[in-house]
């Protein structure tokens, strides 16, 4: 009997994250189904670093990134390479992640191609199209672009629904992120950058903090890395650790605001696995990333996002995070009271995890046969 044909596409490295668990999956049932990786390369090292972890080798790589790209250059060099792979190798379906211009670009040119789309982790939604932005807008074109939704939690599948998707299309199925966080923390690690092993956690009050989110470049970046000094000069038992986005805007910065804070240490990116256990070791978490809201409700790490809305309120019901928006006194005083009071830290470092139990991919996969064979 002919295999499905699959090909996964993604290009930076929240999807490469999620999608790795799903492309291991489809692996091992090579009886049933051909399965292809297309990396866009919207992200380059972020996005290799990725791959090593899960040792995923591409099968197309349009090595797109470029220093200052704008969202269109993305947009129409996607739509290219995309066009072109898919009008050769003609699969069965295109499984996209997410909410990237990586994503949406692949489903437009599966579309254009005849080719089914597939949509992992479909149905998050703020209702604002300019915050997270343009992310809010892409998951949503791909949404219209998908004939297959998998959503992570029933409230993702109630949003669809609330956009006439038929529920019939609609399969919920956790989040594999919970997948590729399972993966990487059953192995022991011991970190190897001197820099992490030097840490006293016993100690020092680990503050984790990540940021790089379009809409927060310029003025509100500038509050939040404001914000982060206070807190350094505030708590001088804490050290504050920032892995900094390659993004140069985002490295420049993080260096002219909290470069010269003694315990403030402004790192390169780190790879999965270390940055996994770096967050269950921290005492609490600072972040405008969208995968880190899911991960950390699992290792019972509090954080407070610094965007002004998320599409995650599961995440914030499960009482693990509070957003704070971007206004400096706001971030200070929402940390303060983490800091301050046991009370309030203990309420927000419950684990309970609203994202899944590991086994997304699996279900993604079992939908993909019963429906292709
Ligand atoms: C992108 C996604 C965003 C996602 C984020 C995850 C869009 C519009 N944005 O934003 O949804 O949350 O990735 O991190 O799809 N760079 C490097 N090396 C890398 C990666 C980036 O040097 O490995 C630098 C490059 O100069 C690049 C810049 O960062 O031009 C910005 O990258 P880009 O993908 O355009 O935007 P992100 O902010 O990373
Ligand atoms: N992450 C990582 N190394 C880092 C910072 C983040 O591996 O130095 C992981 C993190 O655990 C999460 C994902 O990268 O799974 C989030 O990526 P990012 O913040 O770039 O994107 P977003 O989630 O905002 O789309």
């Amino acid at each position: 009997m002919k295999k499905i044909k699959v090909v996964s596409i993604f290009g930076t490295r929240p999807e490469a994250i999620k999608m790795a668990p799903l492309v291991k999956e489809l692996e091992k049932h090579s009886d049933v189904i051909e399965s292809k990786v297309l990396i866009t390369a919207q992200h380059r090292e972020m996005l290799d670093q990725v791959l090593d972890i899960f040792e995923i080798k591409p099968d197309y790589d349009l090595n797109l990134m470029k220093h200052g790209q704008t969202i269109t250059d993305i947009t129409s060099g996607v739509l290219k390479g995309v066009e072109e792979v898919l009008g050769e190798y003609r699969p069965d379906i295109v499984l996209v992640h997410g909410d990237t211009t990586t994503t949406f670009s692949a489903a437009l040119a599966a579309f254009y191609q005849k080719v089914a789309v597939g949509h992992v982790e479909a149905g998050l939604r703020t209702g604002n199209i300019y915050s997270p932005y343009p992310e809010e807008m892409n998951r949503m074109l791909t949404g219209r672009l998908a004939s297959w939704h998998y959503a992570p939690t029933e409230l993702n599948r109630k949003n669809l629904l609330a956009e006439n998707v038929s529920d019939d299309n609609i399969i919920v199925t956790g989040n594999t992120v919970i997948d590729a966080l399972y993966y990487v923390t059953e192995k022991e690690y011991e970190f190897e950058s001197e820099e992490l092993r030097k840490i006293d956690f016993e100690n020092e009050r680990v503050i984790l903090l990540t940021c790089h989110r379009r809409e927060n470049w310029g003025e509100p970046m500038e509050n939040i890395f404001t914000a982060v000094r206070i807190i350094a000069e505030k708590y001088p038992d804490s050290k504050i650790i920032f892995p900094m986005h390659k993004n140069p805007l985002v490295r420049d910065t993080a260096r002219r605001i909290m470069g010269e804070s003694p315990n403030i240490v402004l790192t390169e990116p780190l790879e999965y696995q270390p940055f996994a256990k770096l967050m269950s070791r921290s005492y609490l978490i600072l972040t405008d990333s969208g995968g880190i809201q899911e991960e950390a409700p699992g290792l019972g790490k509090p954080v407070i996002v610094l965007r002004t809305e998320t599409e995650r309120p599961e995440a914030v019901e499960a009482g693990t995070v509070k957003v704070a928006g971007t206004d400096t006194d706001t971030i200070v005083e929402m940390v303060s009271a983490l800091m301050d009071s046991k009370k309030e830290y203990e309420a927000m470092s419950k684990a309970n995890n609203p994202y899944g139990d590991g086994r997304a991919s699996q279900r993604i996969v079992e939908n993909i046969i019963k429906t292709f064979r």
